[in-house]
């Protein structure tokens, strides 16, 4: 095995055929992981930060276009209050120290999710992070915080019932593509590829729209120990899968060649 943070034994950058354009993250398992080494919930949260990096690195080598992550769901605040605040400070942490890095890398970052009910400070953290790197071409590193699917796809439908309303908008002419266009980031693709560590197999409220016609991969290993190998098997495992977005197999691969999700 190569050490996690050695890149030197993967398949070069854009190696693998075909590649998702967008991957969506669910890191699962930091509590486990600090639990089987007895240590607190936040030692899980940290280590699940150094992996957290790893896989922003992988997938900048393999020339992923976005890479969406949850990293604080709308559900989490069910938490004890002091695993949120932990949860909050590692996000602070990851503005304040890693930010101006991935700035040099040429890395966009977005924020998707519900800004109310955030602290100011977050939130004047997150604007921050997107106004630096908005001008960036590389990697879109997308950073679900306070994210909920559903919540997400019930504030698309108030904005459309406020112009329905309004009659700027008739409801005839409200189609799945209109509704796509008021989600948080509707200039994304789709995800093509969602992994999910810590072997659990649901979506969790995570881009339940966008994930329509998403290969899910399911990787046994706790969020902390994943690496640019763990990155790898999962993306060899979607070009391995066969895509039919509903219809036959000849279609969908002049689906993939039109640059279709
Ligand atoms: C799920 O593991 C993980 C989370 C709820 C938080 C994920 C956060 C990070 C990986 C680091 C922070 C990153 C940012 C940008 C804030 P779990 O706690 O549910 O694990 P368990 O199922 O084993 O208890």
């Amino acid at each position: 095995m190569p050490r996690r943070d050695d890149m030197t034994e993967l398949l070069p950058r854009r190696g693998i055929s075909p590649l998702p354009r967008h991957v969506g993250i669910i890191m699962d398992g930091n509590g486990r992981w600090a639990r089987a080494r007895g240590l607190p919930r936040s030692a899980g949260h940290k280590a699940g930060m150094a992996a957290l990096r790893r896989a922003v690195e992988a997938a900048d080598h393999f020339g992923i276009e976005a890479l969406t992550i949850y990293s604080f769901s709308a559900e989490n605040w069910s938490r004890p209050r002091a695993e949120v605040n932990y949860l909050f400070s590692l996000l602070k942490h990851f503005v304040r120290r890693d930010v101006a890095e991935l700035h040099q890398r040429n890395v966009r970052i977005r924020i998707i999710g519900q800004r109310e009910g955030l602290p100011v400070d977050i939130i004047r953290l997150l604007e921050h992070s997107e106004a630096l790197t908005r001008e960036n071409d590389g990697l879109t590193l997308v950073v679900a915080f306070n994210y909920g699917g559903r919540q997400e796809i019930a504030q698309a439908a108030r904005r459309l019932a406020e112009q329905a309303k309004e009659g700027a908008i008739d409801p005839v002419e409200i189609t799945p593509q209109v509704l796509a266009r008021h989600l948080f980031a509707p200039d994304l693709p789709d995800p093509d590829l969602l992994i999910r560590t810590g072997n659990e197999r649901r979506l969790s409220n995570f881009l339940l729209w966008q994930s329509a016609y998403a290969e899910l991969v399911f990787l046994p290993e706790y969020w902390p120990d994943f690496d640019a190998l763990s990155f790898q098997r999962a993306l060899l495992e979607f070009a391995a899968r066969e895509r039919r977005f509903g219809g036959l197999k000849e279609q969908a691969s002049a689906r993939v060649e039109q640059g279709g999700g």
